[in-house]
């Protein structure tokens, strides 16, 4: 029986509104629709395959996992073998190599040259006959792969239709890779299932793509990226930037951050600023990639047994390194948490030499099932102090010694409790009779969000805290110059300036001054909302459980906090006693056109200072935050965002760009 011919009309326009949505989702990375409207098109989709099963063609986007599991992996040879790239790793060695090639080719080679990340993952090659999906094989030794057709066409963000114009044939290099964001969460839910979880991005996805049955590598969150061609037949390009932008233009994810430089200062730059970059990607690269641009030079270059003379590699320095845990020492946070530190024989990661590891709590050394002398595999990403990836079991001796929790607070020697359902281990004594909690607290009350007053940092407030100076923040403004410089290494100039800036900081906001009392789970956001909804700092400290759950995105935990906080004397005599220091004054109100929005600041500004635009955003009526929490409402991008902007975007906050910020707020560019 034949589909009646509405049905056929409504299936052809549900793969072609499915594939333009993919298109834009993965090339574009522009989305017009949200997830669960997409859901609802693949699902109407679904059922009318399910009515019509002879609709159900091969292309269909409900038909990218392949009834059964194949048996085995098939061997491809290909005409044109996956070479690998020659790899430098410093600036000379980068230099020596493009001497090397001009040697080779007998003339200068001046560029242009292109310039990409190196991927972390896995490479593929796919093959489109007439525009139509039809293999897909891994690189294996370069001229022999296997083929994973069966895999691969379960990757969404991979048409099995080529758009507009197709060559008779085309075969498509890249990487098969997973978001470092959707790796976490793969390997939660591996986890929670109590299946084994992967080390890193490239091993689950090499995993995934090398699976027998292709509904589990559907069920994966694997994405591609293209970044060269192999064998292509009827169509030529003069570059191979050329070949990339019309390979995108036939709806192919090529890879992202291309450029294209002139000379090797530009490569230089490239990798400079990628690897600043680096921890704000959402992907994983180990490396810039430069090729010459130009194909013609390519050819005359040639290639060597393995690798092309015309690219490189260019790799960062690793980031995991395999160092030995000396001791574990804890030490005492504002709020009293006791949080464990491994200290590590030095090692030298990423470029950073580090001897120590946050451990986050108790709960995460059993996990990892860490101990004193146990060899381990460490991790630096973004911070200079490294996460713990995995111990090294094998390498155990059996002299190591079990990680105990500390009886007494490191700082006060006071008692520890871990309170009823909670991970964490706590100084039972209050701020004010804890120095290491009390130290931490005084920094936090200085730090540029809160009071921000400059220069007193980590070492000076132990100082002034170890010689009983500063008590509470109120002693802050307080010191006398004369105070200040009866301390050892304290200039004249550096105590005056000490001064001052504690001066500066009596004239403040009402959100400032209600983050720097350092309520717990009141940050920034928080505190604005609890400025704007009771105005002035006496309503709030008489406040009733009741009126502060009234405020917008304040639930029971953080309304019985600050409620708690308020309750106790000695914090009410502190709040009374830095009232009488400081005058808070209202923000100066410009307009109201951010009114009721919380603003997110996320990438790079040109025009304007962070802090500036932070500062229209208050003049104008709205509020800021740090982080996409609840209540966010806007986000403004800018270079470089990463993280930031795919969370807005999964939870469709409006984002906007810098200049439509400053029209918003009325402000050309460079005025503020
Ligand atoms: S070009 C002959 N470009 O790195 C040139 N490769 O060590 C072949 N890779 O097997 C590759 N990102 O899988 C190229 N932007 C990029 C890349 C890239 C990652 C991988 C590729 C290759 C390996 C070479």
């Amino acid at each position: 029986m034949s589909a009646p011919e509405s049905a056929r009309k409504r299936h052809a326009e549900l793969c072609r509104q499915i594939d333009h949505h993919n298109y834009l989702y993965y090339v574009l990375a522009r989305p017009e629709i949200s997830d669960a409207e997409y859901d609802r098109l693949f699902d109407e989709l679904r059922e009318l395959e399910r009515k019509h099963p002879e609709l159900a063609a091969p292309e269909s986007p409900t038909q990218r996992v392949g009834a059964r599991p194949i048996e085995k992996f098939e061997k491809v040879t290909r005409r044109v073998p996956m070479l690998s790239l020659d790899k430098v790793t410093s600036e000379q060695e980068l230099r020596d190599w493009l001497s090397l090639m001009e040697r080779e080719a007998g003339e200068a080679v001046r560029g242009p040259f292109t310039v990409e990340p190196k991927i972390d993952g896995d490479s593929v090659e796919l093959v489109y006959e007439k525009g139509v999906f039809t293999r897909a094989a891994t690189r294996g030794d370069g001229r022999v792969g296997e083929n994973v057709t069966h895999t691969v066409r379960t990757i969404r963000g991979i048409p099995m239709r080529l758009r507009g114009e197709s060559p008779e044939m085309l075969e498509v290099r890249g990487e098969i890779y997973m978001r470092i964001k959707d790796f976490a969460e793969l390997n939660r839910r591996l986890a929670e299932r109590g299946e084994k979880t992967f080390m890193n991005p490239r091993n689950a996805t090499s995993g995934s793509i090398r699976q027998l049955d292709p509904k589990i590598a559907a069920d994966r969150p694997l994405r591609f990226m293209a970044h060269g061609g192999g064998a292509i037949k009827g169509r030529a390009f003069k570059r191979h930037s050329e070949a990339l932008a019309f390979m995108r233009e036939l709806g192919l994810p090529i890879v992202d951050r291309l450029d294209v430089v002139k000379d090797v200062d530009g490569i230089l730059k490239y990798y400079k600023c990628m690897l600043e970059m680096r921890e704000r990607l959402d992907f994983e690269i180990d490396g810039v990639v430069a090729k010459v641009d130009d194909l013609a030079l390519r050819e005359t270059l040639g290639a060597r047994s393995r690798s092309p003379r015309w690219a490189v590699a260019y790799k960062f320095p690793a980031r995991e390194e395999v160092t030995q845990v000396v001791a574990v020492a804890w030490s005492v946070g504002r709020t009293g948490k006791l949080t464990p530190t491994a200290a590590l024989k030095p090692v030298v990661v990423g470029g950073v030499t580090v001897s120590a590891a946050t451990l986050d709590n108790l709960d995460q050394i059993r996990l990892l099932d860490v101990h004193v002398g146990d060899w381990m595999v460490v991790k630096r990403a973004g911070d200079v102090i490294p996460d713990v990836v995995t111990v090294l079991q094998d390498r155990r001796t059996g002299r190591e010694e079990a990680i105990e929790p500390p009886a007494r607070c490191p700082a006060c020697h006071g008692k520890v409790v871990k309170p009823e359902g909670e991970v964490n281990l706590y100084c039972a004594r209050p701020l004010w009779e804890c120095a290491g909690q009390l130290k931490e607290y005084i920094q936090f009350f200085c730090s540029r969000a809160a009071m921000d007053i400059e220069g007193f940092g980590e070492e000076w407030v132990k100082v002034l805290v170890d010689r009983g100076l500063v008590k509470t923040p109120v002693d802050l403004y307080r010191l006398k110059k004369e105070t200040l410089q009866t301390l050892e290494r304290m200039g004249d100039r550096l105590a005056e300036k000490m001064r001052e800036a504690v001066e500066r900081s009596r004239d403040t906001t009402l959100q400032r001054f209600i983050l720097a009392l350092g309520i717990r789970h009141v940050g920034q956001a928080t505190a604005g909302a609890l400025e704007d909804h009771f105005q002035t700092i006496e309503r709030l400290m008489d406040a009733s459980l009741e009126d502060l759950r009234q405020v917008q995105d304040v639930g029971p935990t953080v309304a019985q906090s600050i409620h708690d906080y308020f309750r106790d004397a000695a914090n009410r005599r502190v709040v009374r006693d830095l009232l009488a220091e400081v005058r808070i004054k209202k923000p100066e109100v410009k307009g109201a056109a951010l009114a009721g929005q919380v603003v997110v600041f996320t990438g790079g500004l040109t025009s304007m200072t962070r802090e500036d635009a932070k500062k229209l955003v208050v003049e104008h009526g709205g509020r800021t935050a740090d982080g996409i929490g609840r209540g966010v409402t806007l986000v403004v991008a800018g270079p470089g965002a990463g993280g930031k902007l795919d969370k807005a975007r999964e939870r469709g906050i409006r984002v906007i760009d810098q200049g439509e910020f400053l029209k918003i707020v009325g402000s050309a560019p460079g005025h503020s």
